[in-house]
């Protein structure tokens, strides 16, 4: 989700997200969350549980959610695992509302922090395991994947939801979608146990919200708009593209 690409556009949008309930109703009633979980994707309560699974997480391990938007994804895994997070997104508007939700999360040990997909700031092997929840299609360039990998101690693992095209040549499909292949990217860059799982359940979800989107009177909220014209766009190649859960090792 979310239309633009740069840092600032990305900041106009978690503006208005701030101002809009009615955008987060949408997302909490389609995907299942709980009101403290401030989504800005498509990611299910039951896909967390099988994110949780495929991390492996230990209580105290050190979890990186990479570009995590509000935060709500990376707080609600480190609740259930007892994790140490810490998020990075390049928007600081995002982090500005990540590190706000952060009090609804208790005790949960998380901070948050400006940063880039192949420049996180992160030192050498610092973190356990990374979840990044639909957002590598913003740069699934080999940068990205070769950042993860030396952020990651070996042996960690690595979660990501996303989409990609069922067919990569096809023109019909956005340039961002067809750019995912992370099955390769991964591999590539040193992971090993690379597996790319479809999830047809989630599309269910994902196209209900859709078609919600699509159908709504935004009116004089911008989130809406927003979340209106993507869904239009989204709906017309919604068969065009598979939801995907990819997993991985970084190797030793
Ligand atoms: C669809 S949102 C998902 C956010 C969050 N993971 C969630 O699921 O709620 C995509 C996120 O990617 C972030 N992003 C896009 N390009 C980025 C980049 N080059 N470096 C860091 N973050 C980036 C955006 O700021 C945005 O927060």
């Amino acid at each position: 989700m979310g239309s633009g690409t740069s840092a600032d556009e990305f900041d106009e949008w978690y503006s208005n997200m701030r101002r809009s309930a009615a955008l987060d109703d949408i997302h909490q009633r389609h995907l299942g969350l709980p009101p403290r979980l401030l989504s800005s994707s498509l990611l299910t309560w039951d896909g967390i549980a099988e994110v949780v699974e495929a991390l492996r997480l230990k209580p105290e391990a050190r979890l990186l959610d990479l570009a995590c938007g509000r935060g709500g994804y990376g707080l609600e895994i480190a609740s259930r695992t007892g994790a140490r997070l810490i998020g990075i997104d390049f928007a600081p508007e995002a982090i500005d509302q990540a590190r706000l939700l952060t009090r609804q999360f208790g005790s949960v040990a998380a901070e948050f922090r400006v940063g880039e997909f192949a420049d996180t700031g992160l030192p050498d092997a610092s973190v356990d395991a990374i979840v990044c929840v639909d957002a590598i299609q913003f740069q699934a360039g080999a940068e990205a994947f070769e950042e993860m990998r030396r952020v990651l101690r070996p042996g960690g693992r690595v979660a990501l939801t996303t989409w990609d095209a069922v067919e990569h040549a096809d023109e019909r499909v956005s340039a961002r979608i067809r750019a995912v292949h992370a099955e390769a990217g991964l591999t590539e860059a040193g992971f090993t146990n690379v597996v790319v799982r479809e999830r047809p359940e989630w599309r269910a979800a994902e196209r209900a919200m859709w078609e919600e989107a699509a159908a709504l009177d935004p009116g004089d909220d911008p989130a809406l708009h927003s979340l209106h014209r993507e869904g239009v766009q989204v709906l017309a190649g919604f068969d065009l593209r598979r939801r995907i859960l990819a997993t991985a090792t970084a190797g030793s």
